[in-house]
Order: structure tokens, then C-alpha cells, then sequence
């Protein structure tokens, strides 16, 4: 197994062993995943990849005064396929900026698919992808730090795949790892109307269904899980108060799933739900509260034109 595999195993294995049951939405990116959440961003109903798409357009001079006329890390976590980074960096590019792109992703492929586009659109960009998880990935940066300025993209609203309480413990992490100077800036949805969001992650096409079942799907494949993926159906959920946006698998019926690398079989019952993502949506008084607790300070939002977005930026001081 590769170590991807056995970290995947031993997730699996602790989250299916307890009830209520979860899996982490960090492990819906295989090439298959990857490809099926293009699908997603896509899609008319998902609206945040054209937000940030157009804030990524806009905000690049302002970004690059506030770095300050220095060459600088460029560290993104979770970039993706760098389909909406593509726009920020061809502006970096053209005003002359100096800086080493250091894309993190969980997904070898998306890693793949990225070295790839660099390849074509910037060859003489020094760049240093690193295929991990954010907190290993910021690990081995810190062990071969550099001294250089930093500006950390966390883009997509990928924060909102960690519940608030464990985006402030993230976040102060990240903050530790910083230095005085070193700029932030995070994709947050922020909340709207219910309906609105609603649709996006519950759409009529269902790329969503799909996309969350493909969990099951890389259990079988990777672990030797035997998941009949008829036998469940996506249930998505959105409580205006706490702003979480909740998916989940739900079992249709009694059934008996058995895993032979993890050497387990797991009862479910009709009607039991695994919790496989949450998105949490905020406000901007939300951002700027948990931009304290982690020890940055709030320098400002740049909005989308209907301001259903925001790409917050925050210094260490
Ligand atoms: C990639 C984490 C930003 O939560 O909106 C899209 C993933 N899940 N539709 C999100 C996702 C279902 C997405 N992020």
C-alpha cells in the first residue's frame, strides 16, 4: 500500500468503528473525485468558483502592495487543478512580481494535472509542489524554510471543510508557522440565502450525489471495500443559525459491508447515516471574530459583485 492508502485505511477504519458514523470529505479526491468536482465547479447552481474566479481577477495589485516589493512564497493549500490561481498568477506575472509557487494538494492527480499546466502556461516559474495534507505539508515547509516572505492563498472556500471551532485550531497552527509580515488570504462563503445555498450542494443533475459517493467507491477500489453504492443514497443539509452546510451518506437498507484490507465487516442499519462533509458558510463579523482567536489581524474582505463571497485578507504581525 502506499502511505496515502494506509493513512486512508486507518481513517477509515477509526471513523467506521464509532458511532455516529463520519468519513473525512479530505479523502474525496482521487482522479476520479477530482474529476467529478470539475464537474461540480461547473455546474450553474455552484456559484463559488465563478465568485472567486472574479475576486482572483481584481485583487492581485492590492495583494502584491501589501506584500511589499520583496520576492516571496507563493503557498496555496489545497490548489486544486489551479483553475481560478491561474488568474492571480498570470497577474503576479505581468506586473513583475518575484516569487516561488508552492501549490499543496492531497490528490496526486490534482498535483499532476497542475505540473502540468505550469508546464504550458509559465516554464520559468520556480515552483515546488508538495502532494500532502495541509499539516504535513506545512511540516516539511517548515523544515526547509527559507526566510522568505510568505503569502498563504487558502482558497475555495476549502476552510469551510473544517468545523469553526477546528478552523481556529488550523488556523493558529498556520499562524505559528508564520512570520511578521506574512499575508492570509482565505476563500470563505459567506451566508445567504438558504435556498441558494441549498442548490449548490444538492443539485437536480446530481454531480453532487455523485461526488459524495465516490467515497465509497475509493474504499472499494483502494481497500477492497464491497460498498453496493445502489444501496445508498446523498442527503444534504444547511441550518441557517450555525451556517454548516452538512452531507451525508445515507444506508437505504440493513446491510453488511466488509472491507478486506481493513479485515472488518460493519453492520448499518436501514436509515443510518455516515456525515462525510461539512461547509460552513459565514458572515463577515464571523471572519473577522475567528481571524482574532488565531492571532491574525483583519486587514480586509474583497467581495464578489453580489457579495455572496469573500477572499479575507489577514497580516501577522
Ligand atoms: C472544495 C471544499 C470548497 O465544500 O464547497 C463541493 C467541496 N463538496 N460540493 C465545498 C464540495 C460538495 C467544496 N470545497
Amino acid at each position: 500500500m502506499t502511505s496515502t492508502n494506509t493513512a486512508f485505511a486507518e481513517e477509515v477504519l477509526a471513523s467506521l468503528a464509532t458511532r455516529p458514523r463520519s468519513l473525512s470529505s479530505k479523502w474525496f479526491y482521487d482522479a476520479r473525485g477530482d474529476k467529478l468536482f470539475q464537474d461540480i465547479m461547473a455546474m450553474p447552481e455552484y456559484y463559488l468558483t465563478d465568485c472567486e474566479r472574479e475576486i482572483y481577477q481584481k485583487c492581485g495589485p492590492e495583494l502584491l502592495k501589501a506584500i511589499g516589493d520583496r520576492p516571496f512564497d507563493l503557498i496555496e493549500l489545497g490548489a486544486g487543478d489551479g483553475s481560478k490561481t491561474q488568474h492571480l498568477i498570470d497577474r503576479f506575472i505581468s506586473y513583475g512580481a518575484k516569487f516561488t509557487y508552492r501549490p499543496i494538494d492531497i490528490s496526486a492527480n490534482a498535483i499532476e494535472l497542475l505540473g502540468n499546466l505550469v508546464a504550458m502556461q509559465w516554464p520559468n516559474m520556480p515552483y515546488a509542489p508538495l502532494n500532502d495534507d495541509y499539516f504535513a505539508a506545512l511540516d516539511r515547509l517548515g523544515k526547509s524554510d527559507n526566510g522568505m516572505g510568505r503569502l498563504v492563498l487558502f482558497p475555495g472556500a476549502n476552510v469551510g471543510n473544517f468545523t469553526q471551532e477546528q478552523a481556529a485550531d488550523f488556523l493558529r497552527h498556520l499562524h505559528k508557522f508564520l512570520r511578521p509580515g506574512d499575508l492570509l488570504l482565505t476563500g470563505f462563503d459567506l451566508k445567504k440565502n438558504p435556498d441558494t445555498i441549498l442548490a449548490a450542494y444538492n443539485d437536480e443533475a446530481g454531480h453532487t450525489a455523485d461526488f459524495n459517493l465516490n467515497l465509497l467507491r475509493r474504499i472499494n477500489n483502494d481497500l477492497g471495500g464491497d460498498f453496493n453504492l445502489l444501496q445508498w443514497r446523498h442527503w444534504e443539509s444547511y441550518n441557517p443559525l450555525t451556517g454548516a452546510t452538512r452531507s451525508f451518506l445515507v444506508s437505504r437498507t440493513d446491510q453488511e459491508v466488509t472491507i478486506r484490507r481493513l479485515n472488518q465487516t460493519f453492520q448499518f442499519d436501514a436509515w443510518e447515516a455516515i456525515s462525510v462533509e461539512i461547509s460552513q458558510k459565514y458572515s463577515k463579523r464571523e471572519i473577522e471574530a475567528l481571524a482574532e482567536v488565531s492571532g491574525f489581524t483583519h486587514v480586509r474582505h474583497f467581495l464578489d459583485k453580489r457579495e455572496w463571497f469573500s477572499d479575507s485578507l489577514w497580516r501577522v504581525e
